[in-house]
């Protein structure tokens, strides 16, 4: 017997495990976090349309993705900072992602470096980049491609860092400031308290192990001061930089989506970091259908995603998958490596479920008749 069967479960074990500075960090958005709300009610407002008296016997929610397999249209978004949730916890993600059978994104400011995350997991690996300066990024890059990473993520949706008040009020940061509030925040949650004593100071590991760049990168990494010169002209050089995938996240613009696809992208990702970048922007599910109609290439989309039908109602859109950001680092804060697979097992029974109970038995079924969207969306 088990209490712990939603993901909204993790979560509400997350803020009781977790020092409220770090609960906060997870949580949080940008400006007035009306856009975490907006996320969610976006997927709560697209209806599912079931059919009924077909044969569900059997089921299958496989998914190719760039002409690989995996077993659900799923995948493990890139988070920074995941070892300040548990010190391993790159790893863990990286593991649970592999035993599920989906895609894992290590982000740039990880916690285990590129290299210890191919040799623990062998799974489908993905790698994150921010851009910081150019000469990191290509050795960022080209140690992802030795170490056998299938793709390539650059995240577009961080030219500044957004306005996350709760962090700026909390004085959150890394290095961790031991301040009375924080000393006795850690005190009230000993079991993260003694593995981030065991464990030490999180670190910037991609950054510290890098021949090319001393401290100063990771501090403007850690300050997010990544180079916001960045542009559609040094897309190219990225694209001629890596042979294999690339995908562009953090696209809300469909004329965004054509134009990175004409840079030689092959799939975007609809995202909003989550909500906690542009807070005034829009849901990722408002904007999904104008750029599925804009591009051709698969199209992931992120931010909200909480419940198998969320992902059904993706899929049914167009979506080709969806990654999950804090679910899975509800399961990795409540549990570890083990709350990882819960997290992911939880979503696969839930869309495997939801797909019996709208008359689907297959991936390539989900379609737009199943879906009903607002009226003011059209
Ligand atoms: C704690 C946290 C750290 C994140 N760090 C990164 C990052 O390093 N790189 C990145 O591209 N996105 C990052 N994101 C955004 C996620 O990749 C993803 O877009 C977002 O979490 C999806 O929304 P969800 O958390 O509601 O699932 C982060 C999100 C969270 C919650």
């Amino acid at each position: 017997m088990t209490d712990l069967v939603t993901v909204e479960d993790y979560r509400r074990k997350s803020r009781r495990v977790l020092p409220a500075v770090l609960y906060d960090h997870l949580e949080g958005g940008a400006g007035d976090e009306s856009l975490l709300a907006r996320n969610r009610d976006s997927l709560t407002a697209v209806r599912l349309r079931p059919r009924y008296l077909r044969d569900v016997s059997v089921r299958d929610q496989r998914t190719t993705l760039f002409g690989r397999q995996h077993s659900a249209p799923l995948a493990i978004a890139p988070t920074g900072l995941n070892g300040a949730i548990r010190p391993g916890g790159d790893v863990f993600l990286a593991r649970a992602a592999a035993r599920a059978g989906i895609p894992f994104v290590l982000s740039t400011p990880a916690q285990n470096t590129i290299e210890e995350v191919s040799r623990e997991a062998d799974g489908d690996l993905w790698f994150q980049l921010y851009v910081v300066e150019r000469g990191l990024a290509e050795e960022l890059v080209a140690r992802a491609l030795a170490a056998g990473y299938s793709t390539l993520v650059l995240t577009v949706d961080v030219p500044v860092n957004g306005l996350r008040h709760r962090d700026r009020r909390n004085g959150f940061g890394l290095p961790l400031r031991m301040t009375p509030r924080i000393l006795l925040d850690g005190a009230r949650h000993p079991g993260w308290s003694t593995r981030f004593l065991r464990s030490g100071m999180p670190e910037l590991a991609n950054l510290t192990a890098s021949a090319a760049t001393g401290t100063d990168a990771a501090h403007a990494l850690l300050r997010r001061q990544l180079d916001a010169s960045f542009t559609w002209r040094d897309l190219a050089w990225l694209r001629r930089l890596w042979p294999h995938d690339l995908l562009v996240k953090g696209v809300l613009h469909p004329d965004d989506a054509a134009r990175a696809v004409d840079c030689g992208a092959d799939g975007i990702i609809v995202s909003n970091h989550g909500g906690r970048q542009l807070g005034e922007g829009p849901s990722t599910m408002e904007v999904l259908p104008g750029v599925l109609a804009k591009v051709d290439s698969p199209v992931l989309v992120d931010s909200g995603f909480r419940t198998g039908a969320d992902i059904v109602k993706a899929v049914c859109l167009g979506a080709s998958a969806v990654l999950i950001g804090r679910a899975a680092l509800y399961g990795l804060a409540a549990g570890g490596e083990a709350g990882v697979d819960a997290v992911l097992d939880i979503l696969r029974t839930e869309i495997d479920t939801t797909m019996s109970l709208i008359g689907a038995t297959r991936i390539a079924d989900l379609d737009r008749t199943y879906v009903q969207l607002p009226a003011s969306w059209h």
